[in-house]
């Protein structure tokens, strides 16, 4: 079993993250020095070559996403920190703990496609992160270490639709929340229609260490097309719910008994759901599979945020869902209709099912819906609201068969 691997939370308690000072004394910045001295091209080419892929869900190649930028006058560096995913707190761990690697990632891809200004996007449940933040980016800019490179905080006000990029775009811009219709997307037409890179809080804490220690460094840690590390928060029935850094082919049994510690109460395992609430509930027999993005895709699951949700043997897994999709009614932002009347009769027909009024014919039309929904909802939202739906009438369909009228 690969063991735990600490690269972004390495010094976690040990330095404070406000204090430029005290990241430079264990070896911050070092990145930025070196990316200044590299050209564009090579820059974005040693980020390809690292193989870091994004880290707020979709895995995109961060390089690649760069090297999409056209050249313009004025181009944005963006940090997505809405993490409204339930059950996911890793990016702000990552704040907590080491501030000042995210912003030497941001100015890094400053560097790389030329820009000047970077925002970070903080949900609004965080004030206590936007004032570390604001502390420690003034506390970098006092030690002098990003140069003509800026960054402003920019608070959210709760709408889960706003970790969608083009959502977030919208917000910063004072619009409502909605998504845009993509392409173009972001990196050749994002904030204010000028070219803007938006990734994740942990890809960005990435590119320091990618820097410092190369590109083939990074490369060899983890699953060979995922590599590097994934910071993962357990919650639910486990006896040691709490956040870790593993590198990205540690086995998911291992995060539930080894690192977890097991199921609480000596009770049996039933599911665990990754990536949050829009991820899929992956059953017993699909536990020993490697975290990586690439192997959660293939067994039907996603690594998404990398929250890990463990349920035990008592848990009603209709229940769950039931709540799940009022979730999603709730957070729909009612642009498109698959979404917004998607989400309205998923959560009516669970209701059904859960409260025993349903029959057969109802699951039935819950699939056909999950299909329509994840073929035609404008963003990720409404294509994965029915991912625990589909994923539970898969593996748990006998728990909603339970539930069906009896005499129908
Ligand atoms: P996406 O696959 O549409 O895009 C991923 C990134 O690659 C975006 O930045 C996009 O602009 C860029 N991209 C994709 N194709 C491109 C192209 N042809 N040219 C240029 N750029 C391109 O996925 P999306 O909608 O950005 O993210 C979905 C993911 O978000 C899901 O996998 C889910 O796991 C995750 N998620 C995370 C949450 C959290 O709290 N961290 C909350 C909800 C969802």
């Amino acid at each position: 079993m690969a063991e735990e691997i600490r690269i972004l939370l390495a010094h976690a308690d040990q330095i404070d993250p406000a204090q430029a000072e005290d990241y430079i004394k264990v070896g911050g910045f070092k990145g930025l020095e070196k990316a200044r001295g590299m050209t564009s091209k090579d820059l974005i080419e040693e980020v390809k070559k690292s193989g870091l892929r994004g880290r707020g869900g979709a895995g995109f190649n961060a390089g690649m996403k760069w090297s999409f930028v056209p050249p313009a006058e004025v181009k944005y560096v963006v940090c997505n920190l809405d993490e409204g995913e339930p059950g996911t707190y890793k990016d702000r761990i990552i704040c907590e703990k080491n501030a000042q690697a995210l912003i030497e990632g941001m100015a890094i891809c400053g560097v790389a496609i030329n820009a000047k200004q970077g925002y970070i996007y903080c949900r609004g449940e965080y004030p206590f992160v936007v004032d570390l933040l604001r502390k420690a980016i003034q506390s970098a800019k006092d030690v002098g270490a990003l140069g003509e490179f800026d960054i402003e905080v920019r608070m959210g006000a709760g709408a889960y639709v706003c970790g969608e990029e083009t959502a977030l775009i919208e917000s910063i811009e004072g619009h409502r929340g909605e998504p845009r219709f993509k392409p173009p997307f972001p990196g050749v037409a994002g904030l204010w229609g000028v070219p803007t890179v938006v990734n994740n809080v942990e890809t960005f804490a990435c590119l320091p260490y990618i820097l410092t220690n190369g590109a083939d460094w990074f490369a060899s840690i983890g699953a060979p097309k995922y590599p590097g590390t994934k910071v993962l928060t357990l919650t639910g029935d486990v006896n040691n719910p709490t956040y870790f850094e593993v590198p990205t082919n540690y086995i998911l049994s291992d995060v539930i008994y080894k690192l977890g510690g097991g199921i609480k109460n000596g009770r049996k395992f039933k599911a665990v759901q990754v990536g949050g609430t829009s991820g899929a509930f992956i059953p017993e027999q699909n536990l020993n599979t490697s975290i990586d993005f690439d192997s959660m895709s293939a067994i039907g699951a996603a690594l998404g945020s990398g929250a890990v949700l463990v349920m035990d043997e008592t848990r009603d897994i209709v229940d769950i869902v039931t709540r799940i999709s009022k979730f999603f009614e709730h957070e729909s932002c009612g642009k498109c209709n698959p979404c917004r009347e998607g989400t309205f009769r998923c959560r009516e027909i669970m209701e059904k099912i859960n409260s025993g009024r349903a029959t057969e014919a109802d699951i039935d039309n819950l699939l056909l819906l999950a299909r329509v929904m994840k073929r035609a909802a404008l963003c990720g939202l409404g294509q994965a609201a029915p991912v625990p739906i589909t994923s539970t009438i898969e593996h748990f369909g006998h728990e909603y068969r339970r539930k069906l009228l009896q005499y129908a």
